[in-house]
């Protein structure tokens, strides 16, 4: 199915992209900035889950941000809506198939770090993975990449320090941290953020764990970036709500544009896959 969508993709359009991003929640705004774009709704992508869930829009755009030829997934699946560790992962490996060297992920977060604040971006500089899952479980397939990945620096430093310099040139205040992935779909009980506290995490989240596991099996270059729509449960005197995710997202909608429009052109994309 991997091979077929790739093949898909690339009868679709000449862009043959070098970077891949990948738009969490409310946070789908980057994809229109995009030039000689080419949109493919995930429904008309061979084996592209998400394709069948009723209200779960999806697009893969491809297009070019200043010279760079880029792909970019407005919308994901999660474990948590039932999707199997393959499926979330799926995207990824056809743009690894199709060509991209590097990642860059966002998604929606819960601060657990009283430092953050809400509406605030954050890069991702290490993750926890609590999903009790793994898609590189199974059989491994060696043309991907190796049995046992390295995960010693799973979000690249030489990333984050040229998102560090991007921010600081626009003015965008950035923090960095660690992102602790649970399954979900409840939020988190305070014990609970107590505890990922505990043990190192400064967000949150839902998503991004699978994916950037198999991007790293693949090889490919990471950068993560949260956006700290929500104070985790347990820190402010009031409940979690998706409504409220969802509108943080809007209004950090604008910056997370400037910023990626401003950052893309500047990752030197990662080095050829090896192929055995
Ligand atoms: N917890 C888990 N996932 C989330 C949160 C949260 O507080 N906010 C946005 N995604």
């Amino acid at each position: 199915m991997i091979e077929e969508a790739r093949q898909y993709i690339e009868n679709s359009t000449d862009v043959r992209p070098v970077i891949g991003v990948v738009l969490g929640s409310g946070l789908g705004a980057f994809a229109a900035e995009l030039t000689e774009r080419v949109d493919l709704p995930y429904s008309e992508l061979p084996g592209w889950p998400g394709s069948t869930a009723v209200g779960h829009a999806g697009r893969l755009i491809l297009g070019k941000v200043g010279d760079m030829d880029v792909a970019v997934m407005a919308g994901r699946v999660h474990l948590y809506e039932g999707y199997s560790p393959a499926q979330v992962t799926f995207g990824v490996r056809v743009l690894g198939t199709l060509g991209v060297r590097s990642m860059v992920f966002t998604n929606a977060a819960g601060g657990i770090n009283q430092s953050l604040t809400r509406g605030g971006l954050v890069l991702i500089s290490d993750h926890i993975n609590l999903q009790c899952s793994n898609p590189l479980a199974g059989p491994n397939d060696d043309a991907l990449g190796p049995r046992f990945p390295d995960m010693s620096e799973a979000y690249s430093a030489e990333y984050r320090a040229i998102a560090k310099a991007v921010a600081a040139e626009l003015s965008i205040p950035l923090a960095e941290g660690v992102y602790a992935a649970v399954l979900g779909p409840s939020y988190e009980t305070p014990a609970e953020i107590r505890y990922l506290r505990a043990i190192g995490a400064d967000l949150v989240g839902m998503s991004t764990a699978p994916e950037v596991i198999v991007a790293n099996h693949m090889g490919m270059k990471v950068l993560g970036i949260s956006c700290v729509t929500n104070m985790a449960a347990g820190i402010l005197a009031q409940k979690i709500s998706h409504d409220e995710v969802l509108e943080t997202g809007a209004m950090v909608r604008d910056t997370l544009v400037r910023f990626l429009r401003a950052l893309l052109p500047r990752l030197e994309p990662g080095p050829p896959r090896a192929r055995s």
